[in-house]
């Protein structure tokens, strides 16, 4: 998820090297993410985000991942996830109205002509969605606000940047002392890895590539569970709970996510013609099954 253009969001941009200047619209005259455009999806999207805020409590998160750790509901290959995530539809986007697995490959495929060396970066954004299964029967069918949209730490106070911020008071978390503080449960510098950070799709999908021995690096591992948490690589919020790793990591992340956001379009990628690439990516970096 992520906004260019909403009220709630304080605008301070992250500086990094590969600083990006987010467009308005893309090539094709669409606008991005506009949650202020009179459109039918917004009251949509702030109910989703009224939902979220009320139920990602630290409690859920920590049991919701004890449960997921598991991975023991289904046997699948990379590809077949990238197929089946077509049957999902993600309420929290306001712009996102082509097939998954269309996203998945226009965001590799840009990436891969402007990065044609980084061969695990093409691969982290054909899988970074992936997760988005959690919301299908057989993965336990979680609700929208369990899966997608933005991410942010449990623990510690939540940043006036996050999208819709108000909904927190009604979170059971926001009347817990020990988590009402900018560090909360945490020590400065602590490393992201030790973060509680609200459950959905990037968490699970870092866990099931974890968990099934993935040879992708690090920083792909890094982009995957983090690349919803805007509060902190698009407002630059958080910063202080970085480690020397995570700020290395960053740079993969600011890449990726302009990415992410701006190579949607409605010219779709032919999916035979690239197939076989893919699959010699998943073939180098995954086990042919992996456990979800
Ligand atoms: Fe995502
Ligand atoms: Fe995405």
């Amino acid at each position: 998820m992520a906004i260019t253009k909403q009220p709630e969001r304080n605008n301070k941009v992250v500086k990094s090297s590969d600083a990006f200047v987010a467009p308005d619209i893309n090539a094709f005259g669409q606008s991005f993410r506009d949650y202020n455009a009179e459109s039918e999806r917004q009251k949509g999207v702030e109910e989703f985000y009224r939902l979220n805020h009320i139920n990602q409590t630290y409690d859920f998160v920590e049991k919701t991942r004890e449960e997921y750790k598991k991975l023991d509901r289904v046997q699948m290959s990379i590809w077949e996830c990238c197929e089946l995530l077509n049957e999902v539809v993600d309420e929290s986007d306001p712009d996102l109205d082509e097939p998954q697995i269309q996203h998945l490959l226009q965001t590799a495929e840009a990436i891969r002509k402007d990065y044609p060396n980084e061969d695990w970066l093409h691969l982290t954004a054909l899988i970074h969605d992936l997760g988005k299964v959690l919301l299908l029967p057989k993965f336990g069918g979680l609700p929208q606000w369990a899966v997608v949209g933005d991410t942010h730490p449990l623990g510690c106070a939540f940043d006036e940047s996050i999208v819709h911020h108000k909904y927190f008071k009604d979170n059971p978390d926001s009347k817990n002392p020990a988590y009402n503080n900018k560090n909360g449960i945490y020590k400065e510098g602590c490393g992201l890895e030790n973060v509680m950070i609200s459950w959905g799709h990037d968490d699970y999908m870092y866990m099931v590539a974890k968990e099934n021995g993935t040879t992708l690096p690090e920083a792909g591992l890094f982009v995957i569970r983090y690349h919803s948490f805007y509060p902190l690589h698009k407002a630059g919020a958080y910063t202080h709970l970085m480690n020397e790793e995570d700020r290395k990591n960053m740079k993969w992340l600011h890449i990726f996510n302009k990415y992410d956001l701006y190579s949607k379009s409605k010219v779709q990628v032919d999916i035979d013609k690239v197939k076989p690439y893919y699959l010699s990516l998943i073939n180098k970096y995954f086990p042919a099954k992996l456990k979800w």
